[in-house]
């Protein structure tokens, strides 16, 4: 399989890059290489190396920042996978490009399914969405995989934050009113690389971790975890806060849980990957 990944160093490209197939052959390109809101360098890129699939881990991902940054975040999350589903066509590539949960307004009171109406409440989730709709416009067999509350040993996540906080904070206030699920990025990669072989694979899946929880939550779990090898993170205390009263630039959804039969059998334990995070 010849494959060609852009922004190859996020934490999502980086955990494909650990986990590609020997045999597959790769071209991978961080934004140095490759900046996908560049049409003619894409075209230029995938016309030379003519793959078959096309994974796109590029986005832009400051959710506060985007409130201000408009521009920026409609041309690297609509525009880039416009241009790379658009280069696709060209060559018959497939693309997997990825989405968030974010795209909902956390209104519903049950998991959000694939088929659920998108309604995003800030400018990345807007982004996202318009990149999703791009996308499909250009290439209607595209795979589109929503994720949610990624981490990884790589990058900045919330994992890393927690740790970090830790280091010089006694005490977390975390928001407990918001609700996810955490996605361990070397199974979302696990997935794209299992959807890339799928010759029938095509439009929107969701894919993230198995339990629903709070970020309030997922930080007791983390700290649980790591405190049985730091025991000096024993004696920092997690308090739960609200939403409105923990002060951020964009706003967020109260409800991102989402669930898939589409992708039932690439089941991700996210509390069993965070060990891996652990031993990195
Ligand atoms: N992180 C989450 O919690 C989360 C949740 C839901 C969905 N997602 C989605 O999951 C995917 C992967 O996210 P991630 O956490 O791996 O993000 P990340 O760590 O922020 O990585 C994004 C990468 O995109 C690259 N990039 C930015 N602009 C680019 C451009 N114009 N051309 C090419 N590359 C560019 C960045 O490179 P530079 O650093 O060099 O700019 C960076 O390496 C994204 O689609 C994101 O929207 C993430």
């Amino acid at each position: 399989m010849r494959v060609l990944l852009t922004g190859a160093y996020g934490q999502l490209g980086r955990s494909l890059l650990d986990r590609f197939p020997a045999d597959w052959v790769l071209l991978a390109c961080g934004s140095a290489e490759l900046d996908i809101t560049n049409r003619a360098a894409v075209e230029r890129i995938v016309r030379r190396f003519r793959p078959q699939v096309i994974m796109n881990a590029a986005a832009y991902t400051a959710v506060d920042k985007a409130e201000t940054d408009r521009i920026r975040a409609m041309k690297i999350n609509a525009i880039g996978p416009e241009n790379l589903a658009r280069a696709a066509r060209e060559v018959g590539a497939q693309l997997i490009h990825i989405s968030t949960d974010y795209v909902f307004d956390g209104s519903k009171p049950t998991p959000y399914i694939e088929s659920d109406a998108p309604c995003p409440v800030n400018f990345y989730g807007l982004s996202k969405w318009e990149g999703e709709k791009r996308v499909q416009a250009m290439l209607p067999r595209a795979i589109i995989i929503r994720t949610s509350w990624v981490f990884s040993e790589y990058g900045n996540n919330f994992v890393k934050t927690m740790l970090r906080l830790a280091q010089t904070q006694q005490t977390l206030r975390v928001v407990n009113d918001q609700r996810g699920c955490p996605t361990y990025a070397g199974d979302l990669a696990q997935a794209m690389i299992a959807l890339a072989r799928d010759v029938h694979a095509a439009g929107i899946y969701h894919y993230c971790g198995d339990k629903a929880v709070s970020w309030y939550e997922f930080a007791q779990t983390i700290f649980s975890l790591f405190s049985g090898y730091y025991p000096a993170l024993r004696s920092v205390e997690v308090l739960p806060v609200t939403t409105a009263s923990y002060k951020q630039q964009a706003s967020r959804p109260l409800n991102s849980v989402m669930v898939s039969e589409r992708t039932a059998h690439l089941y991700s334990c996210w509390d069993k990957a965070l060990e891996n995070v652990m031993s990195a």
